[in-house]
């Protein structure tokens, strides 16, 4: 018996090793954790429990049949708590076959994906391979196709999360691309269809790996990436923090944690937030900072069309979606970027059944030819649209300007929104003073009295909330130090809510 018990501990010792004490430690050097070093991190201590860490691949060409099986087979799965709940995870080993896609290895992410689904718990994939495994030919191929359907399959049931920590290219790429957040690591990670050579073969291009696909580029210019973090570590520990932050699955329900912060606390310094000039900008995220639970706000595509700000926090220990104007950069303006930014997000969150709490101070959308070249109207409306199609509750509170489409667009009551504030300071009108009144008094407009002293009666008339609010568009108008109390307290009459879309196959969200 003692000698079964040793050959089963030398077979996972074997498997644990992955391709070798060379390889790991050249991992190690290029800054790199390996694949159970980076599950360790991001489970519970001791809670990771691995499946099929001694499945081999049956390739036989190109020698794979002499000497060439490692156990696991470039990839380590299984499930695990982070902070008691359960997640499933597959880990791509880049000390076994550079991580590459086998057959057996499609596998085994099959496998795994499929008990997330059977058990309606999250799935975490790490990235850090080469692709297809290059001697298996179709065979890989075929198996990334089940792994993609797979994605789809899952996708708005359970949250899928990829984090890319080394390369990952070719058939790597499009397994991520269909889950719900991608993060990378900063300087060791990658991401492309085809690499640097094939570029230079085909376009003449020459650009190096970081240039093509790093974190610098899907964080801020392509927007593939939801957020990087400075190594292996914080990214992990990152994601433990997301994780918290989500439900299990579309019918789970928000995770609900213990939270010391009082709802009815007030913050004072949020009634001189405005500045006295409606031009001068303020930053948004002092405000949600202010509202969310403990000044925890985990932000989704911080460096990306940074004029809307989208993230998780909590009220009352539940989690809330925020999706906010940011009067910082290009005055808060809606453009392309930020459409599919915010839309993705409101999507995420009404799959997910989080309640979704929208500020709004937004000059309108960023006129000019860039803009109407590259589908501004396709996109707007793809924000549209998502807020038009949430079933879940809707807060709005317009903090100063709500200009033109972009109010009927930012959660107003009209496509969906529940409760609807604004803060005193809101100006709700087709659009700011001097543009209106250059269209409607062009005659006035050599007089510059004149013009001042129709831009303050415009002012007077419509820039205020109080015209929204006589008709019953906006709710109430109240105190900006009560907001945190009036959103919780929205926020909890709304827990009940039902609405429902009419039945049919599915929507035809403006792509
Ligand atoms: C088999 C692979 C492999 C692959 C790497 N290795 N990629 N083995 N199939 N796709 C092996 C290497 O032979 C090497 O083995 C080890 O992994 C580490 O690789 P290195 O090249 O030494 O590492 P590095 O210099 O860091 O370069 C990493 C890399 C490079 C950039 C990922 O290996 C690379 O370009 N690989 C090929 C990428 C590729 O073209 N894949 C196919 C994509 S097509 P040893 O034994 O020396 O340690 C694809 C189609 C699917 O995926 C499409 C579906 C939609």
């Amino acid at each position: 018996m003692k000698d079964i018990l040793e050959k089963l501990e030398a077979r996972r010792e074997r498997a644990r090793q992955g391709g070798g004490q060379a390889r790991i430690d050249a991992q190690h050097k290029r800054g790199k954790l390996t694949a159970r070093e980076r599950i360790d991190l991001l489970m519970d201590k001791g809670s990771f429990e691995e499946f099929d860490m001694f499945v081999e691949h049956r390739a036989t060409d190109f020698g794979m049949d002499k000497g060439q099986k490692i156990p696991g087979d470039g990839v380590v799965i299984g499930w695990g708590t982070v902070n008691g709940r359960t997640v499933f995870v597959f880990a791509k080993d880049f000390t076994v076959f550079g991580g590459s896609l086998s057959e057996t290895h499609a596998q085994k992410i099959m496998k795994i994906q499929d008990m997330a689904m059977k058990a309606r718990a999250p799935i975490v994939g790490l990235f850090d391979a080469g692709g297809a495994r290059i001697q298996e030919g179709v065979a890989a191929l075929a198996g990334y196709a089940e792994v993609f359907k797979r994605n789809v399959v899952a996708s708005g049931v359970i949250p899928q999360i990829s984090v890319i920590m080394g390369p990952c290219a070719g058939g790597d790429v499009y397994s991520p691309a269909m889950t719900d957040f991608i993060f990378m690591v900063k300087d060791t990670s990658y991401m492309f269809v085809t690499g640097p050579d094939v570029v230079k073969t085909v376009t003449n291009e020459i650009v190096t790996a970081e240039e093509l696909g790093g974190a610098s580029v899907h964080a801020t210019k392509s927007s593939i990436a939801d957020g990087a973090y400075d190594n292996d570590v914080e990214t992990l520990l990152q994601m433990r923090r997301l994780i918290d932050f989500l439900p299990s699955s579309y019918s789970a329900g928000v995770p609900e944690w213990p939270s010391f912060d009082n709802i009815d606390r007030e913050e004072m310094s949020l009634d001189t937030l405005i500045p006295d000039n409606p031009n001068k900008p303020y930053d948004i995220k002092e405000l949600i900072l202010k509202v969310v639970d403990e000044g925890d706000f985990f932000e989704i595509q911080a460096a990306f069309a940074k004029n809307i700000v989208t993230g998780f926090g909590r009220i009352a220990g539940r989690t809330v979606g925020f999706v906010a104007n940011q009067p910082m950069v290009l005055a808060g303006v809606l453009d392309s970027d930020a459409s599919r930014k915010a839309a993705r997000f409101v999507r995420f969150c009404d799959a997910f059944e989080i309640p979704i709490v929208t500020f709004v101070d937004v000059p309108g959308f960023l006129p000019g030819t860039a803009q109407e070249y590259g589908g501004l109207i396709k996109h707007g409306a793809k924000l549209l649209f998502a807020y038009s199609q949430c079933t879940v509750p809707l807060v709005t509170c317009i903090t100063r300007k709500a200009f033109g489409g972009a109010f009927d667009v930012m959660a107003s009551k009209q496509i969906g929104g529940d409760v609807n504030y604004a803060w005193p300071t809101a100006q709700i009108a087709v659009m700011g003073a001097k543009g209106a009144v250059e269209i409607i008094f062009r005659a006035d407009i050599g007089d510059a009295d004149k013009i001042a002293a129709r831009t303050k009666e415009y002012e007077e008339k419509f820039l205020s909330p109080f015209i929204a609010a006589e008709r019953g568009y906006i709710d109430d108008v109240i105190m900006p130090h009560s907001t945190r109390r009036r959103i919780a307290r929205a926020l909890a009459m709304l827990r009940g809510k039902k609405a429902e879309m009419p039945a049919r196959k599915h929507d035809n969200l403006p792509l």
